[in-house]
């Protein structure tokens, strides 16, 4: 097993309380519990404000929940010593939506991707050659060489994108937390990149954790689905087929709402 979280609950400290000495607290993740096999793409579909984002940090290390564990390659990464989290740092990466704000909008493409590569440096303990790997690196991801030297806003959204999935990649990670990854794009260029993962996922044997509140996408990524509503799972989905089959009120609702969205389509 890859991933092992065991019963995490995550609360943060309420806003507006009427004194600062207030200890109402929100609970944003309630009880989850979920595994990742290797080479799996996992589904985690939610509408917006249900707590996904806040379950993608816990699940990779950026956010301690207030009690329960999370296992990566069986290490209790909030837990550990400093090299054991350095051995996970190089085995996790993460895409996030918005481009912009996860690159910075002053870096050039090789000094986004070239982030990586000192991770990857410290990884196989010896220097590498930045430049051809760069190129490489983004040869993989549809992209040639002549972006090396752009800007984040001199690029397209699905261009960032790429580049973003090709940092993600450098550092030879065996699990990418893709949260909502590809929901700013146009729909042709989602499918492109998803096309792209899926590639990427077989190529490597990645495992993702797909966050996202866009069903298509889903059942286009996705082995499994976990159905997210207001920080609890409320309904899984082993088999992405037997979507049709879900019971729970909520994922019927989504559901439904995507199925008419198809039979307006066919006016
Ligand atoms: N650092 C934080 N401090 C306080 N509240 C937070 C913080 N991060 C997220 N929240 C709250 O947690 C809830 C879930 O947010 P988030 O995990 O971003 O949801 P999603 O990704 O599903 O849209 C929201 O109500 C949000 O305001
Ligand atoms: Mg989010």
């Amino acid at each position: 097993m890859l991933l092992e979280v065991k019963n995490i609950n995550i609360s943060f400290k309420k806003e507006n309380q009427k004194t600062i000495f207030g200890k109402e607290r929100q609970k944003v993740v309630k009880n989850v519990s979920l595994s990742l096999e290797k080479g799996e793409c996992l589904g985690i579909i939610g509408e917006s404000g249900s707590g996904k984002s806040t379950l993608g940090k816990s699940l990779i290390g950026l956010l301690k929940p207030d009690n329960g564990s999370v296992y990566i390659d069986g290490i209790d990464i909030y837990n550990i010593t400093r090299e054991q989290r350095k051995k996970i740092q190089q085995i996790i990466s993460i895409v996030f939506q918005d481009y912009t704000s996860s690159a910075n909008p002053r870096f050039l493409v090789k000094d986004i991707i070239g982030e990586s590569l000192k991770v990857l440096e410290r990884k196989i303990g010896k220097k590498i050659d930045r430049y051809s790997k760069i190129k490489e690196l983004l040869e993989i991801v549809g992209l040639n060489e002549s972006f090396i030297n752009r800007y984040p806003h001199e690029l397209s959204g699905g261009q960032l994108q790429r580049v973003c999935i090709a940092r993600a990649i450098a550092t030879e990670p065996q699990f990418i937390l893709l949260d909502e990854a590809i929901s700013s794009l146009d729909a042709s260029t989602q499918t492109q990149i998803m096309d792209l993962l899926k590639e990427l996922q077989n190529k490597y044997k990645l495992s993702y954790i797909f966050i996202t509140h866009d069903l298509p996408s889903v059942t286009y990524m996705c082995d499994r689905v976990l159905f997210f509503y207001e920080g609890e799972i409320v309904e899984e989905v082993n088999d992405i087929y037997k979507l049709s089959e879900v019971k729970n009120l909520y994922a019927k609702r989504l559901l439904n709402s995507i199925l008419e969205i198809k039979i307006d389509d066919k006016k």
